[in-house]
Protein backbone atom coordinates (compact mmCIF):
# COMPACT_ATOMS: atom_id res chain seq x y z
CA UNK A 1 0.00 0.00 0.00
CA UNK A 2 1.16 3.38 -1.14
CA UNK A 3 1.85 5.92 2.00
CA UNK A 4 -0.58 8.16 0.41
CA UNK A 5 -3.84 5.34 0.35
CA UNK A 6 -2.85 4.67 3.89
CA UNK A 7 -3.08 8.08 5.21
CA UNK A 8 -6.38 8.30 3.27
CA UNK A 9 -7.57 4.73 5.12
CA UNK A 10 -6.57 6.18 8.31
CA UNK A 11 -8.48 9.55 8.17
CA UNK A 12 -11.40 7.35 6.95
CA UNK A 13 -10.91 5.17 10.05
CA UNK A 14 -10.72 8.50 12.11
CA UNK A 15 -13.86 10.18 10.61
CA UNK A 16 -15.96 6.89 10.92
CA UNK A 17 -14.99 6.43 14.58
CA UNK A 18 -15.96 9.90 15.06
CA UNK A 19 -19.11 9.76 13.78
CA UNK A 20 -19.79 6.65 15.54
CA UNK A 21 -19.30 7.94 18.78
CA UNK A 22 -21.48 10.89 17.99
CA UNK A 23 -24.36 8.84 16.76
CA UNK A 24 -23.86 7.33 20.34
CA UNK A 25 -24.54 10.30 21.89
CA UNK A 26 -27.57 11.44 20.29
CA UNK A 27 -29.08 7.93 21.14
CA UNK A 28 -27.57 8.16 24.86
CA UNK A 29 -29.55 12.01 24.71
CA UNK A 30 -32.42 10.39 23.60
CA UNK A 31 -32.65 8.03 26.04
CA UNK A 32 -32.40 10.47 28.99
CA UNK A 33 -35.23 12.52 27.40
CA UNK A 34 -37.68 9.72 27.25
CA UNK A 35 -36.51 9.06 30.75
CA UNK A 36 -36.58 12.78 32.35
CA UNK A 37 -40.71 12.32 30.37
CA UNK A 38 -41.61 8.91 32.10
CA UNK A 39 -40.14 10.51 35.10
CA UNK A 40 -42.29 13.63 35.80
CA UNK A 41 -45.06 11.24 33.97
CA UNK A 42 -48.54 10.71 35.82
CA UNK A 43 -48.49 7.20 34.61
CA UNK A 44 -45.22 6.22 36.85
CA UNK A 45 -45.88 9.03 38.93
CA UNK A 46 -42.31 9.01 40.21
CA UNK A 47 -42.57 12.63 41.28
CA UNK A 48 -44.92 11.78 43.88
CA UNK A 49 -42.04 10.86 45.93
CA UNK A 50 -39.20 11.78 44.22
CA UNK A 51 -37.73 14.95 42.97
CA UNK A 52 -35.46 15.87 39.75
CA UNK A 53 -34.30 18.56 38.01
CA UNK A 54 -35.97 20.98 40.76
CA UNK A 55 -39.53 19.57 39.94
CA UNK A 56 -41.47 17.37 42.48
CA UNK A 57 -41.57 16.26 46.07
CA UNK A 58 -38.38 17.70 47.42
CA UNK A 59 -37.53 15.06 50.21
CA UNK A 60 -35.90 12.40 47.41
CA UNK A 61 -33.92 14.43 45.21
CA UNK A 62 -32.56 11.95 42.92
CA UNK A 63 -29.64 14.24 42.62
CA UNK A 64 -28.47 13.27 45.71
CA UNK A 65 -27.49 10.09 44.86
CA UNK A 66 -24.07 10.15 44.26
CA UNK A 67 -23.44 7.70 41.59
CA UNK A 68 -25.88 5.24 42.07
CA UNK A 69 -24.40 2.46 40.20
CA UNK A 70 -26.80 1.78 37.50
CA UNK A 71 -27.59 -1.46 37.99
CA UNK A 72 -28.63 -0.71 41.67
CA UNK A 73 -30.97 2.60 40.37
CA UNK A 74 -32.79 -0.28 37.96
CA UNK A 75 -33.03 -2.79 41.06
CA UNK A 76 -34.92 0.36 42.70
CA UNK A 77 -37.40 0.33 39.60
CA UNK A 78 -38.15 -3.09 38.78
CA UNK A 79 -37.63 -4.71 42.72
CA UNK A 80 -37.92 -1.71 44.99
CA UNK A 81 -39.27 -4.30 48.08
CA UNK A 82 -36.20 -6.28 47.96
CA UNK A 83 -34.13 -2.94 47.89
CA UNK A 84 -36.32 -1.16 51.10
CA UNK A 85 -35.67 -4.34 53.00
CA UNK A 86 -31.82 -3.31 52.89
CA UNK A 87 -32.50 0.33 54.18
CA UNK A 88 -31.06 0.51 57.87
CA UNK A 89 -34.30 2.99 58.41
CA UNK A 90 -37.37 1.76 56.13
CA UNK A 91 -39.42 4.69 54.83
CA UNK A 92 -42.78 6.04 56.09
CA UNK A 93 -44.10 5.49 52.24
CA UNK A 94 -42.32 2.76 50.85
CA UNK A 95 -41.60 2.45 46.81
CA UNK A 96 -44.43 0.34 45.08
CA UNK A 97 -43.47 -2.39 42.20
CA UNK A 98 -45.02 -0.69 39.05
CA UNK A 99 -45.23 -2.64 35.92
CA UNK A 100 -42.90 -0.32 33.98
CA UNK A 101 -42.02 -1.94 30.32
CA UNK A 102 -38.29 -2.42 29.81
CA UNK A 103 -37.60 0.18 27.58
CA UNK A 104 -38.80 2.76 29.54
CA UNK A 105 -36.98 1.07 32.73
CA UNK A 106 -33.79 1.87 30.65
CA UNK A 107 -34.97 5.18 29.80
CA UNK A 108 -35.56 6.22 33.36
CA UNK A 109 -32.34 4.82 34.28
CA UNK A 110 -30.50 6.26 31.94
CA UNK A 111 -32.29 9.77 32.91
CA UNK A 112 -31.44 9.01 36.70
CA UNK A 113 -27.53 8.47 36.14
CA UNK A 114 -27.64 11.46 34.00
CA UNK A 115 -28.39 13.98 36.72
CA UNK A 116 -26.61 12.50 39.61
CA UNK A 117 -24.09 14.68 41.33
C1 LIG B 1 -44.73 6.10 46.94
C2 LIG B 1 -43.51 6.85 46.84
C3 LIG B 1 -42.54 6.50 45.71
C4 LIG B 1 -42.76 6.48 44.35
C5 LIG B 1 -44.05 6.75 43.60
C6 LIG B 1 -41.48 6.17 43.75
N1 LIG B 1 -40.52 6.01 44.70
FE1 LIG B 1 -38.55 5.65 44.39
N2 LIG B 1 -38.26 5.52 46.41
C7 LIG B 1 -39.20 5.79 47.39
C8 LIG B 1 -38.60 5.61 48.69
C9 LIG B 1 -39.29 5.83 50.03
C10 LIG B 1 -37.25 5.23 48.47
C11 LIG B 1 -36.17 4.91 49.52
C12 LIG B 1 -35.51 6.18 49.98
C13 LIG B 1 -34.43 5.94 51.00
O1 LIG B 1 -34.75 5.95 52.18
O2 LIG B 1 -33.28 5.79 50.58
C14 LIG B 1 -37.06 5.21 47.01
C15 LIG B 1 -35.87 4.95 46.39
C16 LIG B 1 -35.63 5.11 45.03
C17 LIG B 1 -34.34 5.00 44.42
C18 LIG B 1 -33.05 4.72 45.18
C19 LIG B 1 -32.36 5.98 45.54
C20 LIG B 1 -33.00 6.79 46.64
O3 LIG B 1 -33.55 7.87 46.32
O4 LIG B 1 -32.97 6.37 47.79
C21 LIG B 1 -34.52 5.21 43.08
C22 LIG B 1 -33.45 5.23 42.01
C23 LIG B 1 -35.93 5.42 42.87
N3 LIG B 1 -36.59 5.35 44.08
C24 LIG B 1 -36.50 5.67 41.64
C25 LIG B 1 -37.87 5.83 41.44
C26 LIG B 1 -38.47 5.96 40.12
C27 LIG B 1 -37.71 6.00 38.81
C28 LIG B 1 -39.81 6.07 40.33
C29 LIG B 1 -40.91 6.14 39.28
C30 LIG B 1 -40.97 5.01 38.36
C31 LIG B 1 -40.04 5.98 41.77
N4 LIG B 1 -38.84 5.84 42.40
C32 LIG B 1 -41.28 6.08 42.37
C33 LIG B 1 -40.51 6.14 47.16
C34 LIG B 1 -41.14 6.20 45.92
Amino acid sequence: MTKAKTWALAVAAAVLATSTAALGQAADQKLVDEGRKAFNSKTWDCVKCHSAEGAGNKKLPMERLNKMAPEEIRKWITSPAEMTAKLPKKPAVPMKKQDIPPAEVDALVAFVRSIQK
